[in-house]
């Protein structure tokens, strides 16, 4: 059986330093705030190239929190990529403010930035853009947009620790930029966890305010907030997987290297663009069978998973919010699927699943 994710595997070289994390901070008695969120802050800022991180509670509230901490007119328009993970959208609703689809490009899965500006309202305040499946977004076309347009702009780098465009990495390009720590990104914690970055120390101080009931001097309370802070225990986790987060997006790109060589033929694979460096939290496929392909693979003992099987336009929650027809999103989520890529697979595996693929091009070429 090759599974899709397996995390007890994945995360079974960090135990022991995992361990040693974790009794450092039982000994050290505190567990709110302390110094292990405090040097993760400064360590995932350095990483990245900012000067502020700030550790959230999850991935859904570094987004919220963003758009919270530029204290937007409620009912502002905020565009959005129409294929991502609802998360995104949902940020934008609850922060009070309408999501706007933008339609992707076929061909790199995030957004089109030649659909942006047709878009733009005198309400339109923001963009908030998706590093889908560890690809950067075309980010010259799109920062210049919001240059000349006076948008601000927010990353959603939830699935693109590490990933880079012309040589700087995901969450250094928008006035604020979220992270999740689930457990399953490149860089996922062992529960839930989350941070902002940004070169802003002002956004920085807002965001930390929010997060923590709107008070930055204690019991003293300037805005509404909310509790949203990275867990003690979490950051003296993460502290230990950023270490080696450049490894794990390395075997990540060797094993679908793997794939690119070995896949066979029809099947749409992932494109490669020069000034890219692609961290593949997610390798997908495409094929008008996807389903069949699903089946027949697990009947070969491999399993794998559709990120998304739902456009967010056609989840039953975001009916009257985000549901105008986005006829490439649902083109994308019909025929997509999440080949295995975790840390705890290896070479011989992938190339057990590229040799099930194409025996599958095979028997179809047949039919
Ligand atoms: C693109 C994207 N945005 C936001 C999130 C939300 O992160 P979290 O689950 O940590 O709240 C996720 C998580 O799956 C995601 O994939």
């Amino acid at each position: 059986m090759i599974e899709y994710e397996n995390l007890g595997r994945a995360n079974a070289s960090f135990m022991n330093e995992y361990r040693t994390a974790f009794d450092k901070v039982l000994e050290s008695g505190w567990f709110i705030l302390g110094e292990e969120v405090k040097s993760f802050e400064s360590e995932f800022a350095a990483y990245c190239g900012t000067s502020e991180c700030v550790g959230v509670a999850n991935g859904l509230d570094a987004l919220f929190l963003s758009l919270k901490a530029f204290g937007f007119k409620h009912g502002s328009e905020v565009l959005v990529p129409s294929n991502t993970y609802i998360a995104t959208i949902l940020a934008i609703v609850n922060a009070g403010l309408v999501p706007v689809p933008i339609e992707p490009d076929i061909h790199t899965y995030t957004i089109d930035p030649s659909k942006i500006e047709d878009r733009i309202t005198s309400r339109t305040v923001a963009v908030m853009i998706v590093h889908l499946y560890g690809k950067m977004c075309d980010m010259d076309p799109i920062a210049s947009i919001c240059r000349s347009r006076g948008l601000k702009l927010i990353e959603d780098c939830a699935q693109a620790h590490g990933a880079a465009y012309r040589e700087r990495r995901a969450g250094t390009f928008g006035e604020i930029n979220a992270f999740s720590f689930y457990p399953t990104k490149n860089l996922g914690c062992l529960g839930d966890g989350g941070a902002v970055t940004t070169n802003d120390p002002e956004l920085a101080a807002r965001v930390r305010s929010l997060g923590n009931y709107g008070s930055r001097v204690r019991y003293q309370n300037e805005v509404p907030g909310i509790n949203s802070r990275l867990d003690e225990v979490q950051a003296a986790f993460l502290r230990v997987k950023l270490r080696r987060l450049d490894e794990i997006n390395a075997h990540k790109r060797s094993l679908a290297a793997v794939y690119r060589s070995g896949i066979g033929e029809g099947y749409i694979v992932p494109v490669v663009q020069e000034g890219f460096f692609d961290i593949h939290h997610v390798f997908n496929i495409r094929h008008p069978q996807r389903d069949r392909i699903k089946m027949y693979l697990l009947e070969r003992g491999i399993k794998t998973d559709i990120h998304y099987p739902v456009s967010p336009n056609r989840q039953p929650a975001m009916k009257g919010i985000f549901d105008a027809p986005c006829p490439i999103s649902e083109e994308i989520h019909a025929t997509t699927l999440s080949l295995p890529i975790s840390f705890c697979h290896t070479e011989e595996d992938i190339g057990v699943v590229c040799e099930a693929l194409r025996d599958f091009s095979h028997r179809k070429g047949m039919e």
